[in-house]
C-alpha cells in the first residue's frame, strides 16, 4: 500500500517532528514524512530533518504580519509542490485561518499537552498544576477552526506528582506525546489509505510489547 505522503509543520524545537520521523523509518509504517516546513528560520527541527534526510522549507510567517491568508498561500503551494496529503502540525505556534483548516478537513492532526478540553491554549503544565490536578496528559486531535479543539484521535494520561515543577511535569507529559502522536498518525494514515474506513476499535488494556511507557501512563487507543 503507498504511504500516506504527510508533511510536518514546526515553529521550534521539533521534539514530536523528530519522533514522528524515527516512527515512519519504521517498514511498514502507513505515511512517509516528506516534508518538514517551519514558520521561522532559526527553528531546531529543520537541523533535525535535514539530518534525518527529509526535505525541510522554511516560511517565514514573520513578513507576512497580519495578512494570514497570504503567508498560507506560499504554505499551501510548498505542500501541493510536495504532493502531500496529510499535515501533522507539531508545535507550529502560528493560527491557521479557517478556510486552510478546511481546505485540510480531515487530513490535519494537531498534538496540544494538555488532555483537552481541559487546557486548551499556552502554558498548560503551569495552568495544570495551579488547578491541582492529579492527572495530566496530552492529546492529539483533527484541526478545527476553533484552536485546540477537534475530534480527539489519541490522549495519554499522566499522573502529577507532589514536587512537580512545570518543566518536570512538562517532560512527563512530552515522553507520552512521542508516544501517540506516530500512533494516532499510523491510524489515520491507515485508515485514509484504506479509503476512510473507520479504524478498528482498540482495547486501551491490551499489552503492549516493548512499550515501556503503557507501563507509566494511560494511553488511549493503545500504540
Ligand atoms: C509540544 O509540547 C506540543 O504539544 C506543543 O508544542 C510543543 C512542541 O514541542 N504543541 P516540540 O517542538 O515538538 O519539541
Amino acid at each position: 500500500m503507498a504511504r500516506v505522503k504527510t508533511a510536518v509543520l514546526i515553529s521550534g524545537r521539533g521534539s514530536n517532528m523528530a519522533a514522528l520521523i524515527a516512527a515512519a523509518a519504521a517498514p511498514g509504517f502507513p505515511a512517509e514524512i516528506a516534508l518538514v516546513i517551519a514558520n521561522k528560520a532559526g527553528a531546531g527541527g529543520l537541523a533535525l530533518a535535514a539530518e534525518a534526510g527529509i526535505r525541510t522549507a522554511v516560511v517565514e510567517s514573520r513578513p507576512f504580519g497580519k495578512d494570514r491568508a497570504a503567508f498560507e498561500a506560499v504554505l499551501q503551494a510548498e505542500l501541493e509542490a510536495a504532493g502531500i496529503e496529510l499535515v501533522c502540525l507539531a508545535g507550529f505556534m502560528r493560527v491557521l485561518t479557517p478556510a486552510f483548516v478546511e481546505r485540510w478537513q480531515g487530513r490535519m492532526l494537531n498534538i496540544h499537552p494538555a488532555l483537552l478540553p481541559a487546557f486548551p491554549g499556552l502554558d498548560t503544565h503551569e495552568r495544570a498544576l495551579d488547578a491541582g490536578v492529579k492527572i495530566h496528559g496530552c492529546t492529539v486531535h483533527l484541526v478545527v477552526p476553533e484552536v485546540d479543539s477537534g475530534p480527539i484521535l489519541a490522549q495519554a494520561a499522566v499522573p502529577v506528582l507532589p514536587n512537580d515543577t512545570p518543566d518536570t511535569l512538562a517532560a512527563r507529559v512530552l515522553a507520552q506525546e512521542h508516544v501517540i502522536y506516530p500512533a494516532a498518525l499510523a491510524r489515520l494514515a491507515r485508515d485514509l489509505a484504506s479509503g476512510g474506513a473507520d479504524p478498528a476499535p482498540s482495547d486501551p488494556a491490551r499489552p503492549e510489547a516493548g512499550q515501556p511507557a503503557a507501563a507509566q501512563a494511560l494511553v488511549v487507543p493503545a500504540p
